[in-house]
């Protein structure tokens, strides 16, 4: 695969016996935003997490960068080798500052031999793709709102200068403006070069992002295509895009 950042072939994930994903085959060229798509439960979780190095999983191929392979590389391995994950739910340290989990995003950086300098350099440029999150740099991450402590989360990816993100749900309860504000970043982030994988419920906005997407159902990819042509498939307007008004 030509150029492809992240290519996975054959990826099944298992809870005891219950198998969540069943086989998936897809890639991400470099500088792509690729969207993963599908009703809950479809297993779009667990193919992220597994690809972040916090599931076992069984593949064919899992390759990161083409040189870098997934299945024995350790999950604390991932950060340093370029792949960030922004896990459903956030996971940000709520009794920390806000500037601490921004810190702890460079810390694999920092031990890799980052000058300070640098990493400062890159935090205000972070705050300023972040005007929120900068007012609130002293305060515990725990009393941000919702938004914010999603914007914190991609804040601290992007502080480990990852060449790939994963965002998993970043819309996942939040009010629509703010929906919009948190999709405005990802669009920015991707425009200035990187690499994106986007699991999303929300199929509309993530269609209108997207260079191509796959549709996930029952742990099988149901569908793949450019965004553009799903947009308009008869098929996938009904099933995922239905209830959303255009
Ligand atoms: N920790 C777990 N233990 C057992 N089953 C799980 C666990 N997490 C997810 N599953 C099951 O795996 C399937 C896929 O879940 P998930 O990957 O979270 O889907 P999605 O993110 O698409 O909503 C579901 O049937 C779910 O119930
Ligand atoms: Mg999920």
């Amino acid at each position: 695969m030509l150029d492809a950042m992240l290519n996975i072939q054959g990826l099944t994930v298992a809870y005891g016996g219950i198998q969540a994903v069943k086989g998936l085959n897809f890639h991400v060229q470099k500088g792509e935003l690729v969207c993963l798509i599908g009703c809950n439960g479809a297993g779009k979780t667990s193919t992220m997490k597994a690809i972040a190095g916090l599931l076992p999983f069984k593949a064919n191929e899992a390759s990161f960068k083409g040189a870098i392979d997934l299945i024995t590389l350790p999950a604390h391995k991932r950060l340093g080798n370029g792949l960030a994950l922004v896990p459903e739910g956030r996971g940000i340290f709520t009794r920390m500052t806000v500037l601490e989990n921004l810190e702890l995003g460079a810390n694999a950086r920092l031990q890799a031999g980052t000058q300070k300098s640098e990493v400062l350099e890159d935090l205000d440029k972070m705050l300023a793709l972040f005007p929120r999150i900068k007012e609130r740099l002293k305060q515990s991450a725990g009393t941000l709102s919702g938004g914010e402590q999603q914007m914190l989360a991609m804040a601290r990816a992007l502080m480990g200068k990852p060449d790939m993100l994963l965002l998993d749900e970043p819309s996942m309860g939040l009010a629509p403006l703010m929906v919009e504000k948190i999709f405005e970043v990802v669009q920015q982030v991707h425009r200035d070069g990187m690499t994106v994988l986007l699991v999303e419920q929300n199929a509309h906005i993530a269609l209108q992002l997207a260079n191509r997407a796959y549709v996930m159902d029952s742990g099988l990819i149901d569908y793949e295509g450019k965004a553009s042509e799903l947009i308009n498939d008869s098929r996938i307007r009904e099933t995922y895009l239905g209830q959303i008004p255009q």
